[in-house]
């Protein structure tokens, strides 16, 4: 199965928006369901801001099965250290049901950091819950460590992560990729599309 990566541009910005939702609403349910703010200042936020990037995985159909985002960090916690470099959050990271535990999400999330390496972000935060399964073990095997957390919400503790930025490994993917297999298989296909990533 081919699995293409592309960096959002405006003509996807809608059918983003309806796909964060959708997985939002899974792993979230009973929240507000209005469009929140930085879906409804997509462009802005993701496309248009130095310190944004938002990166979707398409199936061969050219449904989106996953997706990820940077943007410009908020300093709304004032107990975390994030020292002096550039920080970026990082946002909205779904992969469809059906694609989880092949190594999507870790191939996304390096595209990511590549991309903000070669930006010039210095750091990345991110929180998360641990009512999310797997969540917390996923980004510390993304090199992430714990700062702190806050046993506050709604949806139970708030965990704050953060990592410095490293260039990736050269993403010449062809990465084998089978939905739900766990293991790559020689001989796959989970292609990279660079020019949808770097020109848009
Ligand atoms: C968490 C999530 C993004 C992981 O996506 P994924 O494509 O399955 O992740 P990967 O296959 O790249 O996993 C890499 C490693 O992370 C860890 N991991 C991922 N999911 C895990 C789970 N459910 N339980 C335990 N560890 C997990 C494992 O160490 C895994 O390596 P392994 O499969 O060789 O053991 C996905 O389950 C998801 O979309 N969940 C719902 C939304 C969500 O929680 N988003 C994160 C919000 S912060």
């Amino acid at each position: 199965m081919v699995i293409i990566i592309r960096r959002a541009t405006r003509s996807q910005i809608p059918e983003i928006v309806n796909y964060v939702m959708a997985s939002r609403a899974k792993i979230f349910p009973g929240q507000d369901q209005a469009v929140i703010p930085d879906l409804a200042r997509f462009q802005e936020t993701y496309i248009e801001h130095p310190d944004g990037c938002f990166l979707t995985a398409h199936g061969e159909d050219g449904q989106i099965v996953a997706a990820i985002g940077y943007l410009a960090y908020d300093p709304r916690f004032p107990q975390l250290d994030l020292g002096h470099e550039r920080v970026v959050e990082v946002v909205r990271l779904y992969v469809n049901p059906s694609w989880r535990r092949a190594g999507l999400a870790s191939r996304l999330f390096a595209e990511l950091m590549r991309h903000a390496h070669e930006a010039g972000i210095g750091r990345l935060y991110l929180h998360t819950h641990p009512h999310l399964p797997g969540a917390i073990r996923f980004w510390e095997r993304q090199g992430f460590a714990i700062l702190d957390v806050q046993e506050t919400t709604r949806w139970g503790s708030v965990v704050h992560m953060s990592r410095l930025s490293s260039p990736s490994p050269s993403a010449s993917l062809a990465v084998d990729f089978v939905p739900n297999a766990g293991i790559p298989k020689p001989n796959g296909s989970f292609a990279v599309n660079h020019q949808q990533i770097k020109g848009f």
